[in-house]
C-alpha cells in the first residue's frame, strides 16, 4: 500500500472533464492505498480571493468530493489551512528553496506576467508550499497532470537536498501517479482542446438539466455529414468522445452508424441523446451535493475527523524533521 496525496484549489466547481478525469481515479485509488484528498485554500490566497467567497469555495469543493465518493472513513480528507505542521514544513523547506529557481518556474513566471501587480512572495514560493504538501505526509505519489509536473520535480529536489544535508534518508521523493491509459480526457463543448473552467466550455457537476441541455445544444455542429467516408471534424468528433463516456455502446454505434451512412439532419437528435445521458450520470451526483451542502453538521464531522488524522500523521513529520534540523526541547 503506498500513500497518495492530492491537492485542490477551491476555485470553482467540479466539471465532467475532473469527474472522467481524475475522480474516478481517485474513487479506485482510495480502494487500494492510503489516500490523502485536501482542498488547498492557502495555495488560493496567491490571487487575494475574496474573504467572502474562500469559506464558501471550501464548502463546496468538500461537498462535491464527498458527493462523487471520496469516503471519509477510507481516505484522509481535510482542509489545507487546518493543518498548521504544513505551514512550519513550509518555512523549513524555505531554506532548500533557491531565489533563481523559483523565479524560472513556469507556473510563477505565467502569473507575474497575468498580474504584472500582484507578484507577491507566496506566489514566488507557491512550489514551496505545495512541497511541505506532499512531504508533511511523506507521500510516494501524487497525481499530477502536466502543469503541476514542474512543481512535483521542484520536491523531489527539496527532499533529496534536505536527505543530502542532514545526511539522513528521510524524505520520500514523490512520483507522479501515472493514470495511463486509464486517463479518459474529456474535451469542451466549443470544437476546441480539453474540457476546462477557464476555457468556459463546461458542464458542471451541479449544472441543472436545463442547463446542460442547453450547453449541448450550443455546442458547435455544422449541416451534417458532407462524406461519411472522410474523418469527423474535430468538434463532431469531440461529442462523439462524450458519447462514448456517457452513453451505452449501442447508442455509440447508432450515431456512427448514421455518420457513415452519409445522412443528415441527425447532430439534433445526437445532442438530445448525449445531454439525457449527461443528465443521468450528473443527477445524482448534483442532489447529493446539495443535501451535503446543507448539512453543516456532517461537514463539520468531516472536517473534525480529517484534521486529526491529518495531523497526526504531519506532526509525526515534523517532529522528525525538527529532530533531524537539531531543533531539541528544553
Ligand atoms: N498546485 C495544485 C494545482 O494548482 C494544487 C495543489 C496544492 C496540489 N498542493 C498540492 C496538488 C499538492 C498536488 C499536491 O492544481
Amino acid at each position: 500500500m503506498k500513500t497518495v496525496l492530492s491537492g485542490i484549489r477551491p476555485t470553482g466547481n467540479l466539471h465532467l472533464g475532473n469527474y472522467y478525469g481524475a475522480m474516478v481515479n481517485f474513487l479506485k485509488m482510495q480502494e487500494e492505498h492510503q489516500c490523502f484528498f485536501f482542498i488547498a485554500d492557502w495555495h488560493a490566497l496567491t490571487t487575494h480571493p475574496d474573504p467572502k467567497l474562500l469559506h464558501a469555495n471550501v464548502k463546496n469543493i468538500l461537498s462535491e468530493y464527498l458527493a462523487c465518493g471520496l469516503d471519509p472513513d477510507k481516505s484522509v480528507l481535510y482542509v489545507q489551512s487546518d493543518i498548521p505542521e504544513i505551514a512550519e514544513l513550509y518555512l523549513l523547506l524555505n531554506m532548500q528553496a533557491y531565489l533563481g529557481e523559483l523565479e524560472k518556474t513556469v507556473s510563477f513566471k505565467e502569473k507575474a506576467r497575468q498580474n504584472p501587480n500582484n507578484v507577491n512572495a507566496g506566489l514566488l514560493t507557491y512550489p514551496v508550499l505545495q512541497a511541505a504538501d506532499i512531504l508533511i505526509h511523506n507521500a510516494d505519489y501524487v497525481p499530477v497532470g502536466k502543469d503541476q509536473e514542474q512543481h512535483l520535480e521542484m520536491t523531489r529536489n527539496y527532499a533529496k537536498r534536505f536527505n543530502h544535508k542532514y545526511g539522513v534518508d528521510y524524505f520520500k521523493e514523490p512520483a507522479a501517479y501515472n493514470f495511463g491509459q486509464e486517463l479518459i480526457k474529456i474535451p469542451g463543448l466549443d470544437g476546441s482542446g480539453k474540457m476546462g473552467k477557464s476555457e468556459g466550455n463546461c458542464i458542471y457537476l451541479i449544472d441543472e438539466p436545463k442547463m446542460i441541455e442547453k450547453k449541448v445544444k450550443a455546442a458547435l455542429t455544422d449541416n451534417g455529414p458532407q462524406n461519411p467516408n472522410t474523418p469527423k471534424p474535430d468538434y463532431i468528433e469531440n461529442l462523439f468522445s462524450i458519447l462514448r463516456v456517457v452513453s451505452t455502446p449501442e447508442v455509440v454505434a447508432h450515431y456512427d452508424n448514421l455518420w457513415n451512412t452519409g445522412e443528415s439532419k441527425w447532430y439534433g437528435s445526437l445532442k438530445k441523446q448525449l445531454a439525457e445521458d449527461i443528465i443521468k450520470i450528473t443527477t445524482p451526483i448534483r442532489e447529493r451535493i446539495q443535501d451535503i451542502r446543507n448539512d453543516d453538521a456532517y461537514l463539520l464531522k468531516v472536517t473534525k475527523e480529517g484534521r486529526e488524522k491529518a495531523r497526526e500523521s504531519a506532526g509525526k513529520t515534523l517532529r522528525e524533521v525538527r529532530e533531524i534540523m537539531g531543533f531539541k526541547p528544553f
